[in-house]
């Protein structure tokens, strides 16, 4: 670590207030392995990720971090690490693997351990109850595209809640359901792998009911913590002042963000502009009862923040953040690059500002309606190499965290462009290097790195930076990071 790291570790420090958390987050599918294990069924990622060609270089998620059989020593990781919180998901095949009916006691006790271990290392649990990994058989009948999903899906909440809900901080339903719905059901570049473009759109409405149903279900479980979602946000922007582009990013806004959002904290849906109304009648006539369920009270916010999106007229793919497919070819409008930013492994835009200026847009936009907000994931993949001996120098990953958590702190402290904006904490995505979905072990987000042969695991100076940073708040001076 530089001189140049310990100050900004400094200066960051001091502009956390006390009760700022600091955390990481992680999903049970990108690191756990241990598919059949423990009474686990099969979930549609598992079923995706053996369909040849959908994974990058055919890995596997089969062993993964094999976290599943060294939660022991991931704990000792983030205890060293100096967190507050550890957010990861529970895997709802784990727990009921046929997705409905019985419930699977060894699944139940591997999370009670994890949580009982996090609790002893003095880290609170933030548990996400859905990060994807939907069991098999619900996704064979339609999966969120199917409407009893949500019912199901509620079900397994309340015995999760009942379970876990004495000791469980920090409730999220949905991870993400923009990710699901889009890269799931409309591209097919995720799980389920199919290509319905805006025909996917009642998947979204089934995942806001699942939310809805899940938040009334863990409350009537009776669970001490708090309850939240976390929504993945881009801004969005079109690719030139041209009235097509400005349009489509407006829908595109919409689809990636206010689809979401506005019916969880207002009520409704946002009305698409005139002419692109047809592209949104597969969402079909809502029942006011169903935006009733959908429109709970929450505790907090969850804010994904990756990059903002570039939105240009026509069907191309020049760049896209998540591969390209087929199915993009028959859209009117295609994603575009920001040469203006550098880029992560991934390709995205750094676009650090654009997170304090998205944190103003929340507020425009949900007013009072807005709960106190967590950043529930935060980070960039770099390319680093497979195998390493000594010190893994990562100093973009710090640079990259460290501008997006000064951005928002500077947005929401007094004077600054949210400070009406109550930020809770902020959660770096992700602890160890893990499966990236399609994009298998490829890309390297983590804070430790992992050999994926030996599973070793071996922390990057960006984990020492953030060690440090934890420390340098509570003892209100930076300490030798190692
Ligand atoms: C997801 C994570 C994923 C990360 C990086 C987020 O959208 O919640 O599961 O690993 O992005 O792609």
């Amino acid at each position: 670590m530089t001189v140049q790291d310990a100050v900004s570790v400094q200066a960051l420090a001091a502009r956390l207030g006390p009760h700022f958390t600091l955390g990481v987050a992680s999903a049970a599918f990108q690191i756990e392995g241990s598919l059949a294990a423990g009474g686990r069924g099969p979930s549609g990622w598992d079923a995706f990720a053996e369909k040849p060609g959908s994974i990058m270089h055919g890995h596997s998620p089969a062993i993964a971090c094999d976290h599943y059989n060294r939660t022991p020593e991931d704990v000792e990781l983030m205890r060293a690490l100096g967190i507050d919180s550890y957010r990861f998901s529970l895997s709802w095949p784990r727990i009921q693997p046929d997705g409905t009916g019985a419930f699977n006691g060894e699944g139940l006790d591997f999370y009670d351990r994890l949580i009982d271990q996090l609790l002893a290392a003095g880290i609170s649990p933030m548990a996400t109850l859905y990060h994807w990994d939907t069991p098999l058989p619900l996704e064979r009948r339609g999966g969120w595209m199917n409407r009893t999903t949500a019912e199901r899906f509620a079900e397994y909440c309340a015995a999760a809640g009942r379970r876990f809900g004495d000791r469980v901080a920090q409730w999220v339903t949905l991870n993400e359901p923009v990710s699901v719905t889009l890269n799931g059901y409309a591209l097919g570049v995720h799980a389920p792998g199919r290509t319905l473009l805006f025909d996917a759109l009642p998947s979204v409405h089934h995942q806001l009911l699942g939310h809805g149903l899940a938040v009334q279900a863990l409350r009537a479980a009776g669970v001490k913590g708090a309850v939240g979602v976390a929504n993945l946000h881009s801004p969005v922007r079109p690719a030139t002042r041209k009235f097509t582009d400005r349009l489509l990013a407006r829908v595109f806004d919409l689809m990636m963000n206010r689809i979401y959002a506005d019916p969880i904290l207002l009520g409704h849906y946002p009305k698409p502009p005139l002419v692109a109304r047809p592209w949104f009648r597969s969402l079909g006539k809502i029942a006011d009862a169903d935006l009733r369920n959908i429109h709970q009270p929450l505790d907090f916010y969850g804010l994904n923040y990756y990059c903002p999106v570039k939105v240009a007229t026509g069907p191309g793919t020049d760049h896209s953040p998540v591969g390209t497919t087929d199915a993009m070819s028959r859209l009117h409008f295609h994603t575009a690059a920001f040469p203006e930013y550098g880029t992560t492994g991934f390709g995205w835009p750094v676009a650090p500002e654009h997170l304090g200026i998205l944190l103003r847009e929340l507020k425009d936009r949900y007013g009072e309606a807005l709960p106190p907000l967590y950043i529930t994931e935060s980070g960039a993949s770099f390319p680093e190499p497979d195998h390493v001996s000594g010190p893994i120098a990562d100093a973009e990953r710090i640079s990259y965290l460290a501008a997006h958590l000064g951005h928002a702190l500077a947005a929401t402290a007094p004077g600054g462009i949210a400070a009406d904006v109550e930020l809770l904490g902020y959660y770096v995505w992700t602890l160890m290097d893990n499966f990236e979905w399609a994009a298998g072990y490829s890309q390297r987000f983590g804070l430790v790195h992992v050999d994926f042969k030996t599973l070793e695991r071996t922390p990057k100076d960006s984990y020492y930076w953030y060690q440090a940073l934890s420390r340098a708040r509570r003892r209100g001076q930076a300490t030798e990071p190692r």
